[in-house]
């Protein structure tokens, strides 16, 4: 028994290559830091999607597409109701998507990249009281994302963070909600009931519902000095630093230097709060000398999480929305992944020990 399945090797991919020791992430044979900062969300897509669908898949043309499909996607909108309204955001646009056909093809996958970057902002907006933004086919999907979550077109600077962070978080070997969904994928279920299962294992806090406590701890926090002292007493309650720690790195998440410089157009333009980035920096600082101190036989750095919080932050989500985000950036990776399972794989069908009472009778 391999509790937690670490280090246990359950598929074989050509998506990406997480290395824990080299804290180098790579996609699709190109390193994440050659990716961020040029290519766009289509173009991170299209490059884990070509060859896995039953059509070819090219840059412009999943551009025109997804566009196309996002307006398709927002007639669904208008199933939110009460009910869906009161959950919160990550719950109520897998409640939207769920009523999404299932199905193996390029226009389900099409359809399900769309779905959440509409869901999310349309959800956020009912939520305040406000009518929701139809897309914009014509826009890219981070400007669109942007401008329906915001009624009025980003900045440049903010268009390039969200890309950088679609594109920093698009796949990551693994982990637990891509797990999920290549396990559904192995029954054959279909891509929508796989997304489906990996936005479930996505929104607990131990993975992809991290950085919303992220911005609660830099609040408790306060100021830079307070820093030592507040983390100190958080592990002496025994919590965990939210943003820190990851099962497959041993040092620095390659993903969080990625976020970090994808911070820098937009704290440069003035369109961050500097205080709260100080604050981060000091916090982070802080935080891992003491993890150092605290757990020496266990390497703990920072992780993705900590400035996806800063820079979402930035582009205005709510923190309540993050693992929403989240879903919209991961999707894509969820969706290669299914299919690379459905094409390739077998049934996923481990095995358990039984530990409990053995009757006589039974
Ligand atoms: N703060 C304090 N201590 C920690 C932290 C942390 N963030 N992370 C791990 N530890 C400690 C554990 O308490 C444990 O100590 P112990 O052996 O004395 O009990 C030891 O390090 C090993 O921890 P595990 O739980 O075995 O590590 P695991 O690989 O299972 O956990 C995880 C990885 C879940 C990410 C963990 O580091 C954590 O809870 N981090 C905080 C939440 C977080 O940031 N999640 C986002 C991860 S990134 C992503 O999913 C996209």
């Amino acid at each position: 028994m391999n509790n937690g399945l670490e280090d246990v090797v359950a598929a074989e991919t050509r998506l990406s290559d997480v290395d824990g020791e080299a804290g180098r992430l790579i996609i699709r044979g190109i390193s994440l830091d050659r990716l961020v900062g040029r290519a766009t969300y289509e173009d991170t897509a299209a490059l884990l999607l070509d060859g896995l669908l039953d059509r070819p898949v090219t840059v412009s043309d999943l551009k025109a597409r997804l566009g196309r499909m996002r307006a398709e996607v927002f007639t669904h909108v208008q199933a939110m109701d009460e009910a869906l309204s009161k959950l919160p955001p990550v719950d109520a646009m897998r409640a939207l998507i769920a009523r999404l056909p299932d199905g193996e093809d390029f226009e389900t996958a099409l359809r399900l990249l769309a779905a959440p970057a509409v869901f999310l902002p349309a959800v956020l907006r009912l939520q305040k009281g406000e009518a929701p933004v139809a897309p914009t086919p014509a826009l890219s999907q981070s400007a669109d994302i942007l401008a329906m979550l915001n009624a009025g077109l980003p900045s440049r600077e903010q268009v390039a963070a969200l890309d950088a962070y679609l594109v920093t978080i698009s796949d990551h070997g693994l982990n637990a909600s891509t797990f999920a969904s290549r396990v559904v994928a192995s029954t054959r279920a279909g891509l929508t009931s796989s997304v489906l299962a990996a936005i479930g294992a996505l929104k607990g806090p131990l993975h992809g519902g991290a950085p919303g406590p992220v911005l609660d701890m830099l609040e408790a926090v306060g100021t830079e000095a307070d820093a030592k002292v507040w983390l100190v007493r958080a592990l002496d309650r025994g919590e965990r630093l939210m943003g820190f720690g990851h099962r497959v790195y041993r040092v620095r998440d390659p993903r969080a230097d990625a976020l970090k410089g994808a911070l820098k157009p937009l704290t440069a333009t003035g369109q961050v709060d500097r205080d709260r980035i100080r604050l981060a920096e000091a916090v982070e600082q802080a935080a891992l000398a003491i993890l150092k101190e605290r757990k020496p036989d266990r390497p703990l750095d920072v992780n993705v999480e900590f400035y996806t919080a800063l820079l979402l932050d930035a582009l205005k989500f709510p923190r309540e929305a993050f693992t929403g985000v989240f879903a919209i950036g991961r999707t894509v990776g969820w969706i290669a992944h299914a299919r690379e399972q459905s094409l390739e794989g077998r049934l996923i069908r481990p095995r358990s020990v039984y530990v409990g009472p053995m009757h006589q009778a039974a």
